[in-house]
């Protein structure tokens, strides 16, 4: 079977910044370090007054056309994966559509448009859609079009609040891909939860403690179901991008599945002489006293030489550009990978044909979890972004600021300011009917 996976992919930040260090720590009369530190975040990108999902997801797919020399007709199915949908009868994909009609030759007629909804797993539901319509030899030589994009925004004063974000990531599902081929195994862990929803709701109804042992839960599930697949070692992989609400998230995850893949490998016999051997269930009388020997053995862990080489190498460079812009819901995981893979251009080092493990989630809730190898092509694709050039370029936003903005993409029709940016050649949200006109 031909190789189907991401050719190329695109980031869009929201242009502005709250920077939680400073503006968000003082306000909240918080130590900084309860952010930088414990959730492991820095800044939150929000969108100017004239963006919104739609611009967002536009830009960066009109820019990734661009780049890779594509017309409408080049592309024959456009999936829009967003928890911040605010039409419950048309997707987002034709709103983007529209967009892009207004600068391309031709239209995107014969396109198949979508829009997957699972929380924030459904930018990675909307790849595998993808590849599957790909290696069901459905496509026609065309690819495929596929677009995460979210505002997450929380309600002032809830716990997330710190965790904001807003941003699209667009990707090109294509065979013979220059970044990484999507590999057929996949295993999830799924369940009916609630400690994260938004029925018929701007913001999220959240029991954001609970939601992160759900978070932990279902990827224990999902890699158990993967490893019945494809046994894995924690060296067989160059990078671990993980679904990235916060990094402190990943922190917890990241061990949890080390302990994980390395039971009855070299590496748990390695680490035995120093922490001694993984508990087994099959040793403790009751789950709690067996659970509660598990996180004693993972307090261990994370403080091994063997461990943290691993996660410095592996963990820490897929947060680096997460840590900068919050979360992203849908985009998050797949900002975690462009991410890791920046980082290792940036220093050098050699991707090509290694092996990545992608850990997606959702919340309500669902973990899924596949490799990816790198493609020969991977450094001149992740060189072609301009992620610290966004990044750079965001306007930094006062706490009067961040709530008028925040009270605008609330669609408080009472609020109405003026941009804090100046929209250059891209697609803007000019008031309902009008919406995606390009200034
Ligand atoms: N210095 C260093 N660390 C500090 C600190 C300081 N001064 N003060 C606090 N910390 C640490 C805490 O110890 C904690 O770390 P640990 O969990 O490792 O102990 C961390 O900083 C956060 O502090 P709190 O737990 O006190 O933070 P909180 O209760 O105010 O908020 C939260 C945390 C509940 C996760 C909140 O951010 C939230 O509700 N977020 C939204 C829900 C969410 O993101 N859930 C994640 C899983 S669900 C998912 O992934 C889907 C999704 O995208 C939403």
């Amino acid at each position: 079977m031909t190789d189907v996976g991401i050719d190329a992919a695109e980031f869009r930040s929201g242009k502005l910044k709250l920077d939680l260090a400073e503006t968000f720590a003082d306000e909240k009369d918080d130590d900084p370090a309860k952010y930088t530190k414990g959730l492991g975040l820095h800044a939150s990108s929000f969108p100017d007054a004239y963006e919104d999902i739609v611009t967002m997801a536009a830009n960066a797919a009109k820019r990734l056309m661009d780049r890779k020399g594509l017309a409408p007709e080049d592309i024959g199915r456009i999936d829009v994966a967003t928890e911040s949908a605010f039409d419950h009868s048309k997707p987002v994909s034709t709103y983007v559509a529209g967009c892009l009609e207004q600068v391309y030759d031709g239209d995107f007629h014969h396109a198949n448009k979508g829009e997957r909804k699972f929380a924030c797993i459904a930018g990675t539901q909307s790849i595998d859609d993808a590849v599957n319509w790909i290696a069901a030899g459905k496509n026609r030589g065309r690819a495929a079009l596929v677009i995460a994009t979210d505002t997450a925004l929380y309600e002032r004063g809830d716990p997330g609040e710190a965790t904001q974000g807003a941003g699209a990531v667009a990707m090109l599902i294509d065979e013979d891909p220059d970044l990484t081929v999507i590999e057929p195994e996949q295993g999830f862990g799924s369940a009916d939860e609630t400690d994260f929803l938004k029925p018929n709701q701007q913001f999220p109804s959240v029991d954001g403690k609970r939601s992160m042992q759900v978070y932990l839960m279902r990827m224990r599930e999902a890699l158990e179901d993967f490893e019945m697949q494809t046994p894995t070692h924690p060296d067989d992989f160059a990078l671990v991008p993980f679904h990235t609400p916060f990094p402190g998230m990943v922190r917890k995850a990241a061990a949890l599945g080390y302990r994980h893949v390395a039971r009855d490998t070299d590496v748990e016999e390695e680490l035995a002489e120093e922490i001694g051997r993984q508990p087994r269930p099959e040793a403790f009388d009751d789950e709690e006293a067996y659970r509660d020997a598990l996180k004693e053995y993972t307090d261990k862990l994370t403080e091994t030489d063997l461990y943290s080489e691993w996660y410095s190498r592996t963990i820490e460079p897929t947060l680096e550009v997460s840590a900068q812009v919050g979360n992203w819901y849908t985009g998050s995981v797949h900002v975690a990978r462009i991410g890791g893979l920046k980082h290792a251009r940036e220093n050098g080092i050699d991707l090509d044909n290694e092996q990545l493990l992608v850990c997606s989630y959702g919340s309500g809730a669902q973990a899924e979890i596949h490799a990816e190898t790198v493609q020969p092509g991977w450094e001149d694709e992740i060189a072609a972004l301009n992620i610290d050039d966004q990044l750079v370029e965001r306007y930094d936003i006062s706490w009067e600021q961040y709530e008028q903005i925040h009270d605008v993409h609330n669609h408080d029709e009472s609020t109405d300011i003026d941009a804090y940016t100046t929209p250059e050649g891209e697609f803007v949200f000019d008031g309902w009917g009008r919406m995606g006109e390009r200034k």
